[in-house]
Order: C-alpha cells, then structure tokens, then sequence
C-alpha cells in the first residue's frame, strides 16, 4: 500500500505512475464492494466552492458519507471572504475545524488566478487540499475519466487513441481537464491527440511536462488542427470547451463563433473512427453546441459511467489522504 497520507492533491504532475494506478485500483475495489472499510470514520471535510457543480459537489459529499465521515458545502459568497476577509485567515480558521478541504474557486477573466488562491490555501491550511477544478487542473475528474477507460478497454487502454477535442461552447470554460489529462497521459504512457482550433493552445508548462515525461514512459502525446483527421483511427473521442489563453477576451469570443461548425462532435467523426470507438465527455454540456444528441444520446456514449466514476476514485483520493 502506498503512503499519500496528508499530501494535497492540486494537479496530477505531482504524482508518479504508482501513486496514480495504485489510486485507480483502490477505487476499483471500493467500487466493486471489495473494500467497504469506513475511511472517513469522525473525520470532517469542508468543499469550499465559488463556482458552480453538480458532479463534484454530490460526489464528493455522497463519497465522504459513504465512507462514515462528513462533508459540508460552503459557498465562498456566504462566508466573510464576501466581506474582504483574506484568504489566508480562511485557510488558518478552517484548518482549526476541518480534516480535509475540498476547493473550487476561480474566475474565467484571469487565467492564473484560481491556482494562485489554491497555494494559498495549501501554505495556509496544514491538512489536505483537493483540487475539485481551478483554471489549470481537474484532477479528480481526468482520473475518474481514465478509470473509465481502463474499465471500457482493459490495461489495454494504454495503447488505445484517445482523441481529446475542443468543442465548441458559449461559455468559456477552464483548462483544467486538458491540462490533467496531458499530465497523466505522458505519466501513464497513454496515446493522446489534442485536437484545437488554432490559437487554442494548451499551457506550455504542461506541453513541456509532457514532453520531457513522455521520452522515459513513452508516451505519445499530440496535436492537431482539424478534429476530422484527429478523429481517424480513435478509439475514444472526448470533448471538452477550453478558454484560449493566449488571445485578447474579445477576439477569443469572436474566433469561437466563426469555427463552431468544424467543432462539434457528430457521426461524422464516428465513422473515422475505429469500431467500438466511445464518445467521453465530463459535463455539462449543451446538446449541440461541442457535440450532437445523436452522439451524446447513442450507444457509444459513456457519460454516465464516466460521470458515476468521479464518485469511486474521490473516495479513493480521500481515503487515502486522511
Ligand atoms: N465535470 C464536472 O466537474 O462537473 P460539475 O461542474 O457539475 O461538478
């Protein structure tokens, strides 16, 4: 058994290929009911979010009951950080009450920003933070999206292609599962293509952590500018909306509406891809905006597995960091 006990869990750069599969098998056995021990007996989770959730919020909270302990909701604008108080003396006070803290909280208009609040909360507060998604992270979601993979394909999801794709969206949303997806990817020896309008490019800090990672563990980790060519051979095709970091508000607002037709998932792209192929998403979304409804309500469609999955390894990351 590996030893995570009291580490945070912010990104999944920071975790080797051990830590991460043996996260995935304690997730499998407590899905399965072969493990039923009550990690969370007496122990006290706060979630401490300033944006919107259904998944991570119910999982969460559901995961921690489920395994004797108790996890509470706050919403940061009904605590006295509304009232300017700092981050730093919320993080000081919670840490006094609570064994664990659960966080969501950033702001689209500021890319950087949400991590920002997320080291101060893991320098403040001395017991575990989780990341439940900031503008650069989710990694709860992408390791219950690989779980689901492995559970699909077998230890043969590894050499599986997996096509990850921008898809188009009103709302700009976070590069958080992009970005955990490529970190995990290059770490677990994963076949990915990133697929993206131009201009939409990922974080190169995690470009570069992907590259370097995928030389010892290889890796391949890809890109590409038209969803159509990615889309040939994949055995997975997953869609997600991304806000494009390296374009003025205005003109990255203007540059989706003008691609959004050559970024929606439809059974044009099933028929690139290999038989079997399934469709991923980690939701929400609006059926036609990134993908059809006869994609995302058909028979490749796993998105409720995948979204059931967040349940199984949330447990497994608090348990084994309490
Ligand atoms: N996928 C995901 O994180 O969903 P929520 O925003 O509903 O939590």
């Amino acid at each position: 058994m590996l030893n995570l006990k009291n580490r945070d869990f912010i990104d999944l750069m920071s975790f080797t290929k051990e830590e991460l599969e043996w996260l995935m098998d304690f997730a499998e056995n407590i899905k399965s009911g072969k493990d039923k021990t009550r990690y969370l007996d007496e122990k006290n989770l706060g979630l401490l979010f300033s944006v919107a959730s259904t998944r991570t919020r119910i999982s969460f909270q559901v995961g921690a009951r489920q395994m004797g302990g108790h996890a509470e909701f706050y919403n940061s604008s009904d605590l006295q950080l509304s009232n300017n108080e700092s981050l730093i003396d919320t993080a000081k006070v919670m840490e006094r009450y609570l064994d664990a803290l659960i966080v969501r909280m950033y702001d689209m208009k500021q890319y950087g920003k949400g991590r920002e609040a997320m080291n101060t909360l893991t320098e403040y507060a001395n017991i575990p933070i989780i990341n439940a998604l900031d503008d650069k992270d989710h990694p709860c979601q992408v390791l219950g999206d690989i779980l689901t993979m492995k559970e699909k394909f077998g230890e043969d999801y590894k050499k599986k292609k997996v096509v990850f794709t921008w898809g188009y969206a009103k709302r700009q949303k976070s590069l958080g599962v992009p970005h955990s997806l490529m970190s995990a990817g290059a770490t677990l020896g994963m076949n990915i293509v990133f697929a993206y309008p131009k201009g939409f490019d990922l974080d190169e800090q995690y470009i570069e952590f992907a590259r370097k990672t995928s030389q010892s563990t290889g890796a391949r980790i890809e890109f590409c500018n038209d969803l159509m060519e990615a889309s040939e051979g994949a055995d997975i095709i997953y869609q997600k909306n991304w806000k494009g970091i390296n374009m003025e508000d205005a003109q990255e607002l203007r540059i989706r509406e003008e691609v959004r037709h050559d970024w929606c998932v439809s059974m044009e792209h099933f028929k690139r891809a290999n038989p079997g192929a399934v469709y991923m998403d980690c939701l929400p979304v609006i059926r036609g905006e990134g993908v059809t409804s006869e994609v995302i309500d058909g028979d490749c469609s796993i998105v409720y597995d995948e979204a059931e999955n967040r349940l199984h390894i949330q447990k497994a990351i608090m348990a084994a960091l309490l």
